[in-house]
């Protein structure tokens, strides 16, 4: 049996405006056996009842007086009560076996049981670390649970870690952003070995926006190329940060994977970080909404992307690079929903899986596998399909490694 939790995601918004369907795939006698249910968060729930949006979604607002009636009062939508628990951008399953849906809110976690897909209930964190918002994609693993909480009033990020077993996030350290006015949306960030790769996008949190009832064209960021993009590096042992640079503008939602470049002593010189990078263009945010997804006339509309390879030098420079770590046309210029043999996790690796483009298209529509030693991309498109998110099982099936979408 062959059981997989992954983050399965099918873009950053276009599910957002929908409930989380969960989906649990198994193989029994060479067959296989497909189970999926709706997540009950309390915005789904709400939905159902009064047959409308009733909490602030990603890409989505409910019109003011419709949630305003719901959720109470002006107090309210600004403690963050309006916003949404829709968790409906990954499933992790902690190293003690707790299976948990997550989303950009920190109240949107919700624990469900695997073998039923039953919404156990809302995983309660027990720290006093607070806030609203954190990264939607942690670093899970046997052992450890890690990811960002940004810090919209004195911008920053705590990098937190949580144990098996517990509800507690403890800080490992602090990093300081450098530009204004506020964090860099960290939807995922990259670890390697022995250090967290911390991004700086110049594509920041806006409280207003995350808070307020109307839609604004970049949901709740701003973009703010005047105040530079960065890379920090902090050592995951000591909680200090060993590397902090510059580097070119981007935009990313997704990083792939990174690790540690070490001369012939061993010593680590740089730090490579690949993420699906957008050509620092926020257009895309637009364009991954369900009604672009429904709305093809066949015109070649999906902005360019590429593999994204940050190379942040250990030696003190101020600077950084970021290049495409292949030619973009392998895998038709277009890139999202990454993913990766988690053993290489943090390690060099060599293959990853993600939705690329067979132009013209308005949206990823093919699963492709991208080879970053020969620098080639195989491409695999059904026509009139969009590809979720690849998801690698390690386990052997009959002797075969798999990819699911
Ligand atoms: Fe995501």
């Amino acid at each position: 049996m062959v059981r997989g939790y992954g983050t399965s995601e099918t873009t950053t918004s276009a599910t957002s405006s929908t409930a989380r369907h969960l989906v649990r795939l198994h193989f029994e006698n060479g067959r296989l056996v497909m189970g999926h249910r709706q997540i009950e968060s309390e915005a789904y729930k709400a939905s159902k009842k009064h047959n409308k949006l009733c909490y602030r979604e990603f890409s989505e607002a409910p019109k003011p007086d419709n949630f305003l009636a719901y959720i109470g009062d002006l107090a309210n939508l600004f403690s963050g009560a309006s916003l949404t628990d829709n968790a409906n951008t990954g499933v992790v399953r902690l190293g003690d076996g707790r299976v948990v849906c997550l989303t950009e809110t920190i109240k949107g976690s919700t624990v469900v049981d695997p073998n039923t897909l039953d919404t156990l209930g809302r995983f309660q964190f027990s720290d006093n670390l607070g806030g609203l918002v954190h990264s939607a994609h942690p670093i899970v693993t046997d052992s450890d649970f890690l990811t960002l909480l940004p810090d919209l009033i004195n911008p920053g990020y705590l990098v937190v870690r949580m144990d098996p077993g517990t509800n507690e996030r403890k800080v490992m350290g602090r990093v300081k952003c450098r530009g204004g006015p506020s964090p860099g949306w960290v939807h995922s960030f990259p670890v390697t070995e022995h250090y967290v790769v911390v991004p700086e996008m110049p594509l920041r949190y806006c409280a207003q926006n995350l808070l307020k009832a109307e839609p604004t064209p970049l949901y709740k960021f701003q973009w703010h190329p005047e105040s530079k993009a960065y890379m920090h590096v902090m050592c995951k042992a000591s909680g200090k940060i060993v590397a902090s640079v510059e580097v070119p503008l981007f935009v990313t939602f997704h990083f792939i994977n990174a690790y540690e470049e070490k001369d012939e002593d061993g010593r680590v010189t740089a730090i490579i970080a690949d993420c699906c990078e957008h050509n620092a263009d926020t257009t895309i945010l637009q364009k991954l909404t369900l009604q672009n997804l429904r709305s093809y006339s066949g015109q070649d509309v999906l902005p360019d992307a590429r593999v994204g390879r940050f190379r942040i030098p250990m030696d003190g420079s101020p600077y950084g690079s970021l290049e495409a770590a292949l030619n973009p046309n392998e895998h038709g210029k277009g890139l999202d929903m990454c993913s990766i043999n988690p053993a290489f996790l943090g390690k060099k690796y060599r293959y990853a899986y993600a939705c690329g483009a067979q132009r013209p298209c308005n949206f990823p529509n093919t699963l492709t596998k991208i080879d970053l030693t020969e620098k080639k991309a195989k491409n695999w498109l059904d026509e009139g399909s969009i590809p979720s998110e690849p998801f690698f099982v390690p386990r052997p099936v009959q002797q075969r490694k798999m990819m699911v979408s």
